[in-house]
């Protein structure tokens, strides 16, 4: 089969770590006998330097003509200060989700058995779980305000809404997801307060009747959060609206101790879904041949998976980094004091070997 794939390289370490993902996609083409197209695709701080906004006129149309995006990542300090909503990479980020329509935001958080010192956690070290996360909605999209008061200095407010429609959608998501693993779907809102969870909380609880082989739970957010670092096995499948789920991603990446391991994926109902490290541009590094490319790498086994229903390749990479990994090759990030580390490019090319 032919695809083509749309490149969002964007800052910092981005293009080094997409580059070593395209050398792998290339690998598999020649193995599996697929040829992939690329597209590159300015967005990000890059874009804010070229052309003065960090979304490009056309990014959406362009992305929408390939089968899938892949994404390094995007902002940096240099970038971080403006208020012209133009000039924020988060924006484009933002903008993107919207446009695209990628409502399932996946991130799994997996603990590597040849990794298990990296978890900060004493007892637990069976470590699986995926959270999805609602990536357009809520108060990420509602309706912002800021105004003067008469008598209160000041006033913020950012809204909160969830339709019926949205959560049943993610929701399913949920679902369908934790009936590919291990049958657990724990869903996260704040019942107790917030108006908008008890109707997500309506929905899930609908849902889970037509899914009945799947062993379903509601959890209090700030449960969760206490629950993924007192003991993260119970969990298998976590699904929650957009604002919880970025801070709960960002906990579970954490306690597998590896963040340059874990890949997202964003979807929605069409083509492109869009594939995407969890780490940032990390702009320290850059260019220095010492960021770990196993994020996008990995992320491009999830496009495998999850765009092109291609398991086999999927696997195909999952095991190669796997080997790797056991065999004891370690780039910075992971590697413990005293251990002989890696490169990006090194890293890159242990890989490919083993496919
Ligand atoms: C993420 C990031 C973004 C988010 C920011 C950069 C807008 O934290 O992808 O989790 O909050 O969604
Ligand atoms: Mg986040």
């Amino acid at each position: 089969m032919n695809y083509k794939i749309a490149l969002i390289k964007g800052d910092g370490i981005g293009p080094e770590v997409v580059g070593e993902a395209v050398k792998v996609m290339d690998a598999i083409g020649e193995k599996f006998g697929h040829k992939f197209e690329y597209v590159d695709i300015l967005m990000g701080g890059c874009a804010i330097d070229a052309v003065g906004k960090s979304y490009p006129e056309g990014t959406a149309e362009k992305c929408k003509e390939c089968d899938a995006v892949l994404l390094g990542a995007v902002g940096g300090p240099k970038w971080g200060h403006s208020t012209d909503p133009d000039k924020r990479p988060e924006t484009a980020l933002l903008s993107i989700r919207k446009d695209l329509g990628l409502y399932a935001n996946l991130r799994p958080a997996a603990l590597q058995p040849a990794l298990a010192d990296a978890c900060p956690l004493k007892n637990d070290k069976n470590i699986d779980l995926m959270i999805v996360r609602e990536l357009t909605g809520g108060v990420y999209f509602g309706k912002k305000n800021r105004y003067q008061t008469e008598d209160r200095g000041e006033e913020a407010s950012d809204l909160m809404a969830y339709s019926e429609k949205e959560i049943e959608r993610i929701g399913r998501r949920g679902f369908e997801l934790a009936r590919l693993r291990g049958r657990k779907l724990a869903s996260v809102d704040k019942a107790n307060v917030l108006e908008t969870s008890r109707l997500w909380r309506q929905v899930m609880h609908r849902l889970a009747e037509e899914y009945p082989d799947v062993q379903y739970e509601d959890v209090l957010v700030d449960n969760a959060a206490m629950q993924l670092v007192r003991d993260p096995g119970q969990f298998d499948v976590v699904v929650t609206e957009n604002m919880f789920g970025d801070i709960l991603s960002d906990e579970a990446s954490m306690i597998t101790g590896s963040i340059g391991l874990l890949p997202s994926a964003s979807i929605g109902d069409t083509a492109p879904g869009l594939y995407e490290p969890i780490h940032g541009s990390a702009p320290d590094i850059a260019g220095q041949d010492k960021a770990n490319p196993i994020a996008t790498i990995l992320s491009v086994a999830m496009m495998f998976r999850y765009s092109f229903d291609l398991p086999a390749e999927a696997k195909a990479i999952e095991t190669a980094v796997d080997a790797v990994l056991n065999e004891g090759w370690r780039t910075a990030d992971i590697a413990k004091p005293g251990e002989e580390v890696v490169g990006t490019l090194k890293m890159g090319g242990l890989i490919r070997e083993r496919l």
